[in-house]
């Protein structure tokens, strides 16, 4: 798509893409000055009416709704249950933790010499990291992978819970939620909650059933739902796709790789270029709730707006040379993660950890790492994802 953006940001920066009913189109916003106001400004960009570009129907968005798609003092509320655990003191308390699952992972992953990273490395990493902070049982971790695996990129035939555009799709039309998986994933969500209910402990899934929101209104059922699935979804395959795209990105550029093992001081700004050159989300969307003017366009209330981060991210006016991967870049002042908004991902030293730590321990162990094969990519125009990176390697 990387043309594509291109020409629209320099040409229609802010472009009216026209679909068929019941979509029937949207702005899409491709600068990364435009992306940053809009997503300051939720007042009158609104998540409220649902941030993905597939049409929700009314009836079905309360019983979906999360804090994704809630603004205002009820989206602060319910951010700040859990805001701690995500900050940065309590991330770090994870790092053992990750550096022994990362050592088990790449030295299984490692031993076989010739192997799929996304499927050995990549995939089963950041649900494992999430399945510790709900504090899944070791036996129900799999099926926590499992679940998160069949939500995850549901617009590619490749993947087992295919349903926008299969035969399939029309049965469940008519659900709350596309996967069937996720109806699995809310009977096991309450069912832990009811265990830990009244419990005093720590993991997040006690702190969801235990705590009272600030503004004295208590999670519904629904709330708590949409709660859990949210951290079971949105960590997880971005975060997969973030760790692939770092891995092809140093394969395709070799001197980076090198000057990276050379440097490992640098792993602090490779980890802003990998996550500026993944952009493993390539858009939310917003939705207008009043007329207003945006780079020289009107747009009308009731307008959907989609920010195209991977466009931001490769926008000329804010980043030098936006086409070369340079682990040792200053200044990366990338969207990945969204830019000034209430939304802003509340996962992200988690995924920046993660993504640290994989290369800390996975580099030092390597002579050499090599493509062995074709690099298969996931059908979407949501996630930017990898499903098969063929690799081959020499240990150290
Ligand atoms: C929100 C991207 C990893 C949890 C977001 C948003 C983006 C994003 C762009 C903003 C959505 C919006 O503005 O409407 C990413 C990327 C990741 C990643 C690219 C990996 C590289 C994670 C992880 C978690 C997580 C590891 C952990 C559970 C969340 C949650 C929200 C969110 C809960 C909603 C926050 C809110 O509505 O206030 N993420 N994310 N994310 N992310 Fe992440």
């Amino acid at each position: 798509p990387w043309r594509m953006f291109d020409a629209l940001r320099r040409h229609d920066p802010v472009h009216w893409q026209p679909e068929p009913a019941p979509n029937s189109g949207f702005w899409a916003v491709t600068r990364h000055a435009d992306i940053v106001r809009v997503d300051r400004d939720p007042d009158t960009f609104t998540s409220t009416r649902f941030v993905n570009l597939e049409e929700v129907d009314d009836d079905l968005m309360e019983i979906r709704r999360s804090m994704l798609e809630t603004d205002g003092p009820r989206h602060h509320t319910l951010r700040r249950l859990l805001q701690r655990d995500f900050s940065h003191r309590a991330v770090a308390q994870y790092e053992v933790f990750l550096r022994g699952l990362t050592a088990h992972t790449l030295d299984a992953a490692l031993a076989k010499g010739r192997f799929d990273f996304v499927a050995d490395i990549a995939a089963d990493f950041p649900i494992n990291v999430l399945a510790r902070m709900l504090d899944v049982p070791d036996g129900d971790t799999r099926k926590l992978i499992e679940w998160g695996n069949r939500i995850i990129g549901n617009t590619d035939p490749d993947y087992a819970d295919v349903l926008l555009h299969s035969e399939e799709s029309e049965r469940y039309r008519n659900l709350p939620f596309r996967s069937p998986a996720a109806l699995e994933v809310f009977a096991y969500g309450r069912a832990l909650a009811a265990e830990r209910r009244g419990g005093t402990g720590t993991d997040l899934v006690s702190k969801l059933a235990n705590q009272l929101p600030a503004d004295g209104t208590p999670l519904s059922d629904n709330d708590f739902d949409n709660y859990f699935l949210l951290l079971v979804v949105a960590g997880n395959e971005t975060t997969r796709h973030a760790i692939s795209h770092s891995m092809l990105a140093l394969l395709q550029h070799p001197d980076q790789l090198a000057r990276l093992r050379e440097e490992p001081a640098l792993m602090p700004t490779a980890v802003e270029e990998f996550l500026r050159w993944a952009s493993p989300v390539y858009h939310f969307r917003r939705t207008a709730t009043r007329d207003v003017e945006l780079g020289g366009t009107r747009i009308r209330e009731g307008d959907k707006v989609v920010l195209w981060f991977a466009s931001g991210n490769r926008d000329e006016d804010v980043f030098d040379d936006p086409y070369t991967f340079d682990v040792g870049r200053r200044n990366n002042d990338h969207v990945t993660f969204g830019k000034g908004s209430p939304h802003f991902c509340l996962g992200n030293t988690l995924a920046r950890l993660e993504i640290r730590v994989i290369f800390e321990e996975l580099l030092p162990r390597l002579a050499d790492i090599r493509l062995a094969g074709e690099v298969r990519r996931v059908r979407s125009n949501f996630v930017n994802g990898i499903k098969e990176l063929p690799v081959e390697v020499t240990l150290a």
